[in-house]
């Protein structure tokens, strides 16, 4: 299979350890070794000093996944498949496609949710929300796109990038769609936990739906990207064992240390989602106010849930430029929406880091020298 570079990882591999100021990442601010180690109940704690750097077990270490079930309503431990959460990707999409098939995604979105069905010869529709009703996605415009060869549908909510979200009802809606057509759902909730309303909070589509796989992981809502654990979920059972057995040919089984670590992470949830809500809520709280101070440059719909969003700049400056110079002149990496193949002039920003506030002041800078420019 012959893929195309992931334009986004390829613009994070060459920006993420060298720009001053990181105004665009999707994860919430990391938690150091000691930090994580400090949160520990006494048993993983044990878990951790006695810990034998060896194979783990390849669907995942068996606390781990009781852990992880926890999350759950209906998940089972056995239910649970431990994997970095981009290979949890790349092992749905080619286990359960083939060249032919017709594929329907979120979009814009995480490239791997569609690219890697490009590459095997799939055919892919873009599910595109309407940015001018507050980026919605509308369950019309997904029906419509639904042909009878579709074999999967592609979901993310909370959705990277726009941070909107779906209404349990429309939720509801497409795992019915799926069920009665036959089509498997992958859902993406890399950022669930992260709403910023509890009536906000979907139900996992595994939950509700045997025709359901969904991911998540600890990179996101949990602050621990380094760990690489994250894992799917289904009660599908013959879907699980072509999931697990195609994982013998990408990693086999996860990190050890990794495993205990996340253990350590599930069982402190609460106070770990506490700390990146309350970040994210201060600092998107000076990001509406700088949207709204330049609401004439910028056309900005707040996010419902995560740490991102996607304004649009409504200069003729095209945002590729915008964000090239932003970097350059004051060291501020934002993500311009080239990145993900879209064509509208977005960016995206991210706002669940601790210095976010003095990147914004340096953005500030900025802008008010650009929009001087640009009103005369
Ligand atoms: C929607 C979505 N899915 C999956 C991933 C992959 O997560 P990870 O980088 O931890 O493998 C990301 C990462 O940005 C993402 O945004």
């Amino acid at each position: 299979m012959k893929i195309q570079p992931f334009k986004l990882e390829r613009y994070f591999a060459a920006h993420e350890f060298s720009a001053p100021y990181l105004m665009c990442a999707s994860n919430c601010e990391s938690l150091s070794l000691s930090e994580l180690l400090s949160l520990a109940d006494e048993d993983s704690r044990n878990m951790w000093n006695d810990l034998k750097l060896g194979y783990t077990e390849s669907q995942g270490h068996h606390v781990l996944r009781e852990e992880i079930s926890r999350l759950y309503k209906n998940i089972k431990p056995n239910e649970v498949l431990v994997l970095t959460p981009e290979e949890g990707i790349y092992i749905a999409m080619t286990t359960l496609l083939k060249k032919g098939d017709h594929v329907v995604v979120t979009y814009p979105g995480y490239q791997s949710l569609y690219e890697i069905a490009n590459s095997l010869g799939c055919e892919v529709s873009k599910w595109t929300p309407k940015e001018q009703k507050g980026w919605a996605f509308d369950i019309d415009d997904l029906r419509a796109l639904i042909r009878n060869k579709t074999r999967l549908i592609v979901v993310n909510f909370p959705h990277n990038p726009t941070g909107a979200t779906i209404s349990r009802a429309d939720l509801k809606k497409i795992t019915g769609i799926a069920e009665r057509k036959g089509i498997v759902l992958f859902s993406d909730e890399m950022y669930r936990f992260l709403e910023y309303g509890e009536a906000d909070r979907l139900p996992s589509a595994s939950d509700l739906s045997a025709t359901a796989v969904s991911l998540f992981g600890m990179s996101k809502s949990f602050s621990l990207a380094g760990l690489r654990i994250g894992w799917l979920t289904t009660k599908n059972s013959v879907m699980f064992k072509d999931f697990a057995s195609t994982k013998d040919y990408t990693t086999i089984c996860s990190s050890a240390p990794s495993e205990i670590l996340a253990i350590m992470a599930l069982r402190a949830k609460d106070r770990i989602l506490k700390r990146n809500l309350d970040l994210i809520g201060k600092n998107l709280d000076l990001l509406n106010g700088f949207f709204s101070e330049y609401a004439r440059l910028f056309e900005w719909h707040k996010p419902k849930a995560g740490p991102i969003g996607f304004p649009r700049l409504k200069s003729g400056l095209k945002t590729a430029a915008f964000c090239a110079d932003v970097l350059k002149k004051k060291g501020v990496l934002l993500l311009p929406a080239d990145q993900y193949g879209y064509e509208g002039n977005n960016f995206r920003v991210g706002f669940a880091r601790r210095n976010m506030p003095e990147a914004l002041e340096k953005l500030r800078e900025y802008v008010r020298k650009f929009w001087d420019t640009t009103r005369n």
